[in-house]
């Protein structure tokens, strides 16, 4: 089988270069970064391609936006991507497809193109050839270090190697290289926990971690499907019905497979998202009125003896609301579990998972932290992604 050839294994000089990026940060609310960490760890591949006297045109999306919306413009990336880069020139390139010829071909070696988010064009999505030939027609070489949508069939991550010759950037290696390493023979027992709001996205995935896990810990959004699931009622709480069957399908799988899904015993509910009326009760118990924000503290207790327990974990999505800072204990209080178990092997994945975290002091404790969050998952199901092969199968 042919292999990923990465930027350092190869003589890539004085070329025009247009680089995947996941600069999908975490937002604030008012739509400014709450964690840039995304942009920093695709530092290392921007810095290389820049020694090597290549010029860089980055492509990436910001969350998932029905055509033009100036709310996730790139802009705010270029601001931050300037402060990693003061002596650059980061250019934002409002519509590619209508943008001079010239503009590209008179790009400085002190200049950054930034593409405006990629996800504006349908034809992202629908990855059709017509618009993957016009993305390549930018470069010469064609580099991914977006592990974190390389889960997706989009035009910029699978298509454009079609018609570019196509590296693995210096990210893409070190998740691929580090996730390999800790799921090859994983020591028992291995605990996965899992929350955020992708539900239909992770649902699947939870079918092989019944293999690979132990114990499965749910929390956040996923944990109201699982509820449900159980005919639980979750009053007003952020759920994808449509999914409860899966949930449901799961269940009854893990006691094949003797793996336990373990839902939260209590939960912290309160009659507003946004509001601080917060009550800790019974999960039976809630309300129709009420929204579940967060794991209660008995549930933290439980969480917490199993994590200690662990010598392998795999850790993925909040388990509460967190862009309201007051639900964000049941996340906190997960992220210190793992960080104080001494024995244990750890990836935590999800570019939300860490922006939660209130006091980062600790992440030298966690073995590996991935960009990723659904294509941490699914590398961790499949040993690969579309668009990791798309990289094979030019080489
Ligand atoms: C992520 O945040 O997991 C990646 O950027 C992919 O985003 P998506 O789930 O919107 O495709």
């Amino acid at each position: 089988m042919s292999k990923i050839t990465y930027i350092d294994q190869a003589e890539i000089k004085n070329k025009r270069i247009l680089l995947r990026v996941d600069f999908n940060v975490t937002l604030n609310p008012d739509y400014t970064i709450a964690d840039d960490e995304r942009i920093r760890q695709a530092i290392p591949t921007i810095k290389y391609l820049l020694k090597h006297r290549n010029k860089i045109i980055l492509v990436s999306h910001l969350d998932r936006p029905k055509g033009r919306n100036p709310k996730l413009s790139l802009k705010i990336v270029c601001r931050q991507l300037s402060n990693h880069f003061p002596h650059l020139k980061i250019k934002l390139v409002d519509d590619f497809l209508t943008e001079k010829k010239e503009t590209f071909t008179a790009q400085k070696p002190n200049e950054i193109f930034v593409l405006e988010n990629i996800r504006y064009y349908p034809e992202e999505k629908s990855n059709t050839n017509h618009f993957s030939q016009k993305l390549a027609a930018l470069a010469d070489i064609y580099v991914n270090d977006a592990f974190g949508v390389s889960h997706r069939p989009d035009a910029s991550v699978v298509g454009v190697p079609h018609f570019l010759p196509s590296f693995g950037g210096l990210l893409l290696k070190k998740e691929i290289r580090m996730i390999s390493k800790v799921m090859d023979k994983p020591e028992k027992p291995v605990v996965a926990i899992i929350g955020g709001a992708k539900i239909s996205t992770k649902i699947h995935f939870i079918d092989k971690l019944l293999e690979i896990a132990d114990q499965v810990l749910i929390g956040g959004g996923l944990a109201n499907t699982f509820l449900c699931a159980k005919g639980i009622k979750i009053g007003k709480s952020f759920c994808e019905y449509e999914q409860t069957q899966n949930a449901r399908k799961l269940l009854f799988l893990a006691k094949k497979k003797k793996t336990i899904i373990i839902t939260p015993e209590d939960v912290v509910v309160a009659k507003s998202m946004t509001g601080n009326d917060s009550r800790v009760i019974k999960t039976e118990t809630v309300q129709a009125g009420d929204y579940i924000l967060d794991i209660g503290p008995e549930t933290q207790a439980q969480y917490g003896a199993i994590i200690a327990q662990a010598k392998t974990i795999i850790w993925n999505g909040p388990v509460g609301y967190i862009e309201n800072p007051a639900y964000r204990r049941g996340t906190d209080f997960i992220y210190y579990a793992i960080t104080h178990n001494p024995d244990v092997v750890s990836i935590v994945g999800g570019g939300d998972t860490l922006a939660a975290i209130s006091k980062k002091e600790y992440l030298d404790k966690i073995t590996h932290i991935s960009t990723g969050g659904g294509a941490m998952l699914e590398f961790i199901e499949k040993g690969t992604l579309p668009g990791i092969k798309a990289l094979k199968s030019k080489t």
